[in-house]
C-alpha cells in the first residue's frame, strides 16, 4: 500500500491522557493502554487504532469489557465502530520482546528490554493512534521480576518507585510534555550508570546518565563530555534550554539506526555511546559527539515542535542535522567539517538521488516510512536549511527560529510553517524555496563567463537544470563566490546596473542570487580578467559544472580564500586526470600522471602554515562512489584501474615528501580528543596510505601496527595493508582478533577491514566471515559490517566479474528479510544503481534484483525497494 502526502486527514480523535502499564517478560509481556478520548470531528467516523503484531486480550470501554463482536481486528487496525463522544478506552495485549527480530516496538538485547518506535514502532506495542500528529500526556509504570531488571527507565520524571510480591518491583514515570508515540520509550534490565550534572544558564541542576552494560563503565567519559558540550552550545548559540530535570541515554548493541531522540531517555547504537583511545578511532569520537548532540538537539527541533505527519520528516532531521553539523564545526575546525560534510553528500546523497529511490527532502509517497530515513531527508535536508542561513545569516535564522518557537511550541507542524516563521521573521519572501522540498534529483549548475577587455565588463551566463525533467520549477541557489587576479588576491566585485538586486555582501562573503532557469550577471570596472572562485563554502548543494582550466584550478588551488574551494581545486585536477586514464584505458592506451596535478599535490603537501588536516584531505583522492557518478555509464574495471594507477603514481612520485610528513607528523603523545591532534593522525595517516602502495609498502605500517598507540593509528596501519596479499596483514588481523575478541564495537572493525579489502581473496573471504562464530545475524552492526561494507564500499569484490558478489548479497538480503526487514532493505541498495552501469555487470545485477523480486514472502521494507529499482 502506497500512502501518499495529499492524502493527509487531521485526527479525528484527540488524546487527553494515556497510562501504560508494563509487565515484563521476555515472552509474554502484558501490556495495558488507557487512554482518555474524545472525538473532535466525523461524528459518525469509527475510532480506528493501529496495532501490528499484537495479541489482543481484552479490551473495556468506560469501564465494561466489549464482546469480540463489537470490534473488528485486522492485521494492522483494531476498529471500534460505535463510540460515544467522550470515553475511556482499556486495551490488553501481549507482546514477545525476546523473539522480535526486527527491532522495532518492544525487544530484548543482551538480557535488556528497550523500545524503538520511530516511524511506526509504537503500534507493535499497543493498540493506538501511529500517527505523530496525535500527542498527549503519557504515564508509564513498569513491572519487572527484580533480579533481572534493577533498571526500569521511562520518559519523564520518576514518581514512584515499590516493591511487589514474588520479588517483583515497579517504577511509574510521568512525563510532563505533550508527545506522539513514536517519541515513548521503555527500558529494563541489570544496566549499570554513570553519573553527571549539568547546570542550565537559568540555574536548574539536571542529572545526566548514561546506562550501560557494566562491562562498558570505563567508556563512557567521552559520551558524557559531549552531551554536557551540547547542552552548553544549545545554549549559546540558539538560545535553547533543556526542560525536564534528568536526561538519559542508554547503550544498546543492537539497534537499527544510529540513535532515537525519545523525550528524556535516548536509546544509542552502542557504537555512538561508547569509546576510549584503545577501543576507538578519531572518527568514532567525533561521530558520537555529533550524534550525541543530534539527539540532544531534538529536544526542540523534534520533540517541542515536532511533524504533521511522515512527509514533513525534513523538518525534524534536516534541521537538526544542520544543528549537529554546526555544533561539530563550533567544537572543531569549521573548514574540515565542512569538507567531510560534502564529501558524505557526494558519495551517498549524490547517487540516491540520481537512481531508482531519488525523492524530494519531502517525499510525496512511500510504501515503508523506514526506507525514507535517507541521505536525502538527512543531509540533502540539512543542506536546504544551510540556504537559509546562508540568505538570512546567523542573525537573521535565529530570529526565524526564535519565531518558530513562538508559534509552533508543543505543535506537529509542517515544512511550510518553517519556512513561514522564516521568512515572517525577516519580511522577506521565500517562497520559492520550497522548490527545494519537491522536486528530486541533484541540480546542476552551469556557468560561462565573458569578458569584455575595452569596458572591464565580466558577465556570468548561469542556467540550473535537473536531470531528465526539462520544465522544473527554479530553484532559488544562492552561489557565494569571489573574483581573484593571477597572483591569488581578490580582485572588487561591482555588480553591473541590472545585477545589483541580485549580488549581495553577506557575513560569508559576496553572494549571488540566482532565481530563475536561466539567468546573466554582469559586473564593471574590472582592469583584467579574473579567475572565478565558485560555490565558496559549497553554498548549495548542486553539481558545478564551470570549466577551469588547469591553470586556473592550481591557482585556486594554492591561493582561493575559502577552504572548501582550494579543496575542490585539487579534487577536480585529481578526477580530470582519473576521467582522462578512464578514456585512455578504455582506448587501449597507456595512462598518464598529470603535471598539472603533481604541483597541484606537492604544492599542497609542503604549503607552510596549512591545517594538515586540510592537506590530508587535499591530497587524499575523490571517493569511489563519487568518481563513479562522474560516467554516464559506469565502466568498473576502468575506473579501478585508473585510481589504482593513481595512487601507485602519487606513492612512487612522492615517496620521499609523503614519508618526510609522515615522520613529521608523528607524535608519542597520550591520545587527546583534539582537533590539532587530529589533524596530525590524519594527514600521518593518509600518508601512510599512499606509502603502501609504493616500493616498500608494509614497513611504516608493520611499526605502526606494533606500537598499538591508539585506535586510530592501529585502525590506520591496518587499513594500508589491507589491499596486500603479504603475511604481515595476516599476522596482523589475527593479532587484533586475539586481542578484541571480547569487544564488540572493535571486532565489527575486524569484520569490516575484510569486507572492504582489495585484495583478491575478499569474496572468499567475505563468505568465510559470514560462517564465523562471531558473526551474528541478529546484530545489525555486525550484519552491517560485513554484508554493508561489502555492497557499498568494496567495489572490486562486489562488482566481480563473475557476478558471486552479486549473487551472495543477494541471497543474504534474503535470508536477512526473514530476521530483520529494516537492515535487509538498507542492504538491498547496493544493487539500486545497476542500471548505470556496463554490460554483464548490468545484467548480473539486475537478475540479482530479479532474484530477490520473485521471493513471495518479501518485507514492504524490501518490496519497496526492489520494485522501484525494477521498474
Ligand atoms: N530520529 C532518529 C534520529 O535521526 C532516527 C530514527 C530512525 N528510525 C527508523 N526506524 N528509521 O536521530
Ligand atoms: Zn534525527
Amino acid at each position: 500500500k502506497t500512502h501518499y502526502l495529499t492524502d493527509y486527514q487531521p485526527p479525528a480523535f484527540e488524546v487527553e491522557s494515556l497510562f501504560l502499564t508494563f509487565e515484563l517478560l521476555p515472552n509474554g509481556t502484558r501490556v495495558t493502554n488507557r487512554m482518555q478520548v474524545h472525538r473532535v470531528k466525523d461524528l459518525s467516523a469509527p475510532l480506528v487504532l493501529d496495532g501490528e503484531g499484537l495479541e489482543l486480550i481484552q479490551v473495556d470501554l468506560d469501564g465494561v469489557a466489549l464482546m469480540p463482536t463489537q470490534y473488528d481486528v485486522t492485521d494492522t487496525q483494531l476498529i471500534l465502530p460505535d463510540v460515544p463522544e467522550r470515553f475511556e478506552l482499556e486495551i490488553v495485549t501481549e507482546i514477545d520482546p525476546e523473539n522480535n527480530t526486527r527491532l522495532e516496538g518492544l525487544y530484548r538485547t543482551s538480557g535488556n528490554y528497550c523500545t524503538q518506535c520511530e516511524a511506526e514502532g509504537f503500534r507493535r506495542i499497543t493498540y493506538y493512534f501511529d500517527r505523530p500528529d496525535v500527542l498527549t500526556y503519557f504515564t508509564t509504570k513498569i513491572i519487572a521480576d527484580k533480579q533481572d531488571n534493577k533498571v526500569l527507565l521511562s520518559n519523564g520524571n520518576l514518581v514512584e518507585v515499590g516493591d511487589l510480591p514474588n520479588d517483583r518491583h515497579y517504577a511509574i514515570w510521568k512525563d510532563p510534555y505533550k508527545k506522539p508515540c513514536y517519541l515513548f520509550a521503555l527500558v529494563a534490565g541489570n544496566l549499570e550508570e554513570v553519573e553527571d550534572t549539568f547546570i542550565t544558564r537559568d540555574q536548574r541542576q539536571i542529572d545526566l546518565r548514561i546506562y550501560v552494560e557494566p562491562k562498558n563503565l570505563d567508556k563512557c567519559e567521552h559520551a558524557m563530555e559531549s552531551l554536557k558540550r551540547s547542552m552548553k552550545w544549545d545554549e549559546e548559540r540558539f538560545g535553547l534550554v533543556y526542560d525536564l530535570d534528568i536526561y538519559m541515554i542508554v547503550a544498546v548493541d543492537d539497534f537499527n539506526m544510529g540513535a532515537m531522540e525519545n523525550k528524556g531517555l535516548n536509546v544509542f547504537n552502542s557504537k555512538y555511546v561508547l569509546a576510549k583511545p584503545e577501543t576507538a578511532t578519531d572518527a568514532d569520537y567525533e561521530g558520537i559527539e555529533s550524534v550525541i548532540g543530534h539527539e540532544y538537539f531534538h529536544n526542540w527541533t523534534g520533540n517541542r515542535v515536532t511533524c504533521r505527519d511522515w512527509f514533513q520528516l525534513t523538518l525534524k532531521e534536516g534541521l537538526t542535522v544542520f544543528r549537529d553539523q554546526e555544533f561539530t564545526s563550533d567544537m572543531l575546525s569549521p573548514a574540515v567539517k565542512r569538507i567531510e560534510d560534502v564529501k558524505r553528500l557526494r558519495n551517498n546523497q549524490f547517487p540516491e538521488d540520481a537512481g531508482p529511490m531519488s525523492h524530494p527532502i519531502q517525499p510525496q509517497s512511500y510504501i515503508e516510512m523506514n526506507n525514507f530515513y535517507t541521505m536525502t531527508v538527512y543531509e540533502k535536508g540539512a543542506e536546504v536549511v544551510r540556504l537559509y542561513h546562508t540568505l538570512l545569516g546567523e542573525a537573521g535564522f535565529q530570529k526565524g527560529m526564535q519565531l518558530y518557537f513562538d508559534r509552533f511550541d508543543g505543535q506537529a507542524v509542517t515544512v511550510e510553517d518553517f519556512r513561514n516563521a522564516m521568512a515572517d521573521a525577516n519580511e522577506i519572501d521565500l517562497a520559492q524555496m520550497h522548490n527545494w522540498y519537491t522536486q528530486a534529483g541533484t541540480p546542476t549548475l552551469k556557468v560561462e563567463k565573458h569578458f569584455d577587455a575595452a569596458t572591464g565588463t565580466l558577465t556570468l551566463h548561469c542556467e540550473q537544470s535537473l536531470k531528465g525533467q526539462s520544465a522544473h520549477a527554479p530553484l532559488l541557489i544562492p552561489v557565494l563566490f569571489g573574483f581573484l587576479n593571477d597572483d591569488g588576491r581578490a580582485l572588487p566585485v561591482r555588480p553591473g546596473e541590472n545585477s545589483r538586486n541580485k549580488v549581495f555582501e553577506t557575513e560569508k562573503g559576496h553572494l549571488l542570487k540566482l532565481t530563475t532557469l536561466s539567468e546573466t550577471f554582469e559586473f564593471t570596472g574590472l582592469s583584467q580578467e579574473p579567475h572565478l572562485s565558485l560555490l565558496r563554502h559549497f553554498s548549495a548543494p548542486v553539481n558545478l559544472e564551470y570549466a577551469a582550466s588547469d591553470e586556473e584550478l592550481m591557482m585556486l588551488a594554492s591561493h582561493d580564500a575559502d577552504s572548501f574551494v582550494r579543496w575542490e581545486s585539487i579534487q577536480t585536477l585529481a578526477l580530470k586526470n582519473i576521467e582522462d586514464n578512464v578514456a585512455r584505458f578504455q582506448a587501449g592506451n597507456g595512462m598518464v600522471f598529470s603535471e598539472h596535478y603533481q604541483q597541484a599535490f606537492q604544492a599542497v603537501l609542503e604549503a607552510k602554515g596549512l591545517d594538515p588536516a586540510l592537506k590530508a584531505l587535499a591530497i587524499g583522492l575523490p571517493d569511489l562512489p563519487y568518481v563513479f557518478e562522474q560516467f554516464e555509464t559506469i565502466d568498473v574495471d576502468a575506473v579501478l584501474q585508473a585510481v589504482e594507477y593513481q595512487k601507485a603514481q602519487i606513492a612512487q612520485t612522492f615517496s620521499g615528501a609523503l614519508d618526510k610528513a609522515y615522520l613529521a607528523h608523528c607524535s608519542k603523545k597520550a591520545y587527546c580528543y583534539d582537533k590539532h591532534d587530529m589533524a596530525a593522525r590524519m594527514l600521518k595517516n593518509q600518508c601512510l596510505a599512499y606509502l603502501a602502495y609504493g616500493a616498500e609498502p608494509v614497513v611504516r605500517a608493520v611499526a605502526q601496527y606494533e606500537q598499538q598507540q591508539n585506535m586510530t593509528d592501529v585502525l590506520a596501519a591496518l587499513n594500508a595493508l589491507n589491499h596486500l596479499a603479504v603475511s604481515e596483514r595476516e599476522a596482523c588481523l589475527s593479532d587484533f582478533y586475539e586481542r578484541w575478541q571480547q569487544d564488540t564495537l572493535v571486532m565489527d572493525k575486524w569484520f569490516s577491514l575484510q569486507a572492504r579489502s582489495e585484495s583478491e581473496q575478499a569474496l572468499q573471504d567475505v563468505r568465510g566471515l559470514l560462517e564465523h562464530p562471531d558473526f551474528n545475524y541478529r546484530n545489525p552492526n555486525r550484519v552491517r559490517s560485513v554484508l554493508g561494507v561489502f555492497g557499498r564500499l568494496n567495489m572490486k569484490a562486489f562488482h566481480d566479474a563473475s557476478g558471486e558478489g552479486y549473487a551472495l548479497l543477494a541471497e543474504e538480503v534474503l535470508k536477512m528479510d526473514k530476521i530483520n526487514p529494516q537492515v535487509a532493505a538498507r542492504l538491498v541498495t547496493a544493487f539500486t544503481s545497476w542500471k548505470r552501469f556496463k554490460g554483464h555487470r548490468q545484467d548480473k545485477m539486475q537478475s540479482a534484483l530479479q532474484h530477490i523480486a520473485a521471493d513471495k514472502a518479501l518485507s514492504k521494507d524490501v518490496y519497496e525497494i526492489v520494485s522501484k529499482s525494477l521498474e
